[in-house]
């Protein structure tokens, strides 16, 4: 069985086809390792997101973690958020992580304070929230459904609620974009992954994670009616933004 200390080895050795990347077993097994190699600030982020969420946390409300992979987000909530009667919903359409997340909610003893679902974010009841986090998970929707998910969001949301939402970017201009892609390749060889594995990884995703622009982020996080949006976060192509309600 995977610990969360097998190494990420997937794109290692060359392979014939390189399908379309998913949530799966094979992933879900070395995923704590892939992440936090692939992420640059991984654990602060996750760490930042705990204290974020402490300050707009609302008594008798809901903070969810809207594609919560292993359940590290909702978990650095949990150990934040002291606001009486929070229940926490942590929310994966890869049945693979939820069942995964589910046991590192057992070893932190937080399965019972925490409501998982296996399920389409895009389908799920967004009510009553103080807390949104969607941790590098909107960029896996397809473009043109994130802005009704957003809506709902918002709608899903109270009155001086946060959304706390993480993003692989894009710059526009083409010179600025490739220089921050080479930054961020860097800090993968730095972190041991090879060209191969960078390559093959980067063909993996490429129709699968479909990175915008920061300022289409803003535009559509004001579009929908968040009247405050801080970018709290960025490094290489990576940022993360909180949207107030
Ligand atoms: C990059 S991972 C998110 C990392 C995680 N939030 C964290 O902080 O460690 C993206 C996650 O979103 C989930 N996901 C993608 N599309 C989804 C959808 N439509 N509904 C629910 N989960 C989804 C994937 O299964 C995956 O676990």
């Amino acid at each position: 069985m995977a610990t969360d200390r097998t190494p990420d080895n997937i794109y290692a050795n060359p392979l014939e086809t390189i399908v379309d990347f998913k949530f799966d077993d094979q992933v879900v097994g070395v995923f704590a390792d892939m992440i936090n190699r692939s992420v640059p600030g991984y654990s602060t982020i996750i760490k930042s997101l705990g204290i974020l969420a402490s300050q707009y946390a609302q008594p008798d409300s809901r903070c969810y973690d809207l594609g919560c992979s292993l359940g590290a987000a909702t978990l650095s909530m949990r150990q934040q958020v002291s606001q009486p009667n929070c229940r926490f919903i942590a929310i994966d359409n890869s049945e693979a992580m939820i069942n995964r997340c589910r046991e590192h909610l057992q070893v932190a003893n937080c399965d019972e304070q925490v409501e998982l679902i296996c399920g389409d974010i895009l389908d799920q009841n967004i009510d009553e929230a103080s807390v949104v986090i969607m941790n590098f998970t909107l960029q896996f929707i397809a473009p043109e459904l994130r802005e009704q998910l957003l809506q709902r969001i918002y709608q899903g949301l109270k009155p001086g609620g946060v959304l706390l939402l993480s993003e692989k970017i894009r710059i526009d201009d083409a010179e600025s974009d490739q220089q921050l892609i080479d930054w961020y390749h860097q800090f993968k060889r730095a972190n041991g992954y090879s060209e191969l594995e960078i390559s093959q990884k980067r063909s993996a995703l490429e129709k699968v994670l479909i990175p915008e622009t920061l300022e289409a982020h803003q535009q559509r996080l004001q579009g929908v009616g968040f009247k405050q949006i801080q970018p709290w976060f960025q490094c290489f192509n990576f940022i993360s933004l909180a949207a107030i309600k």
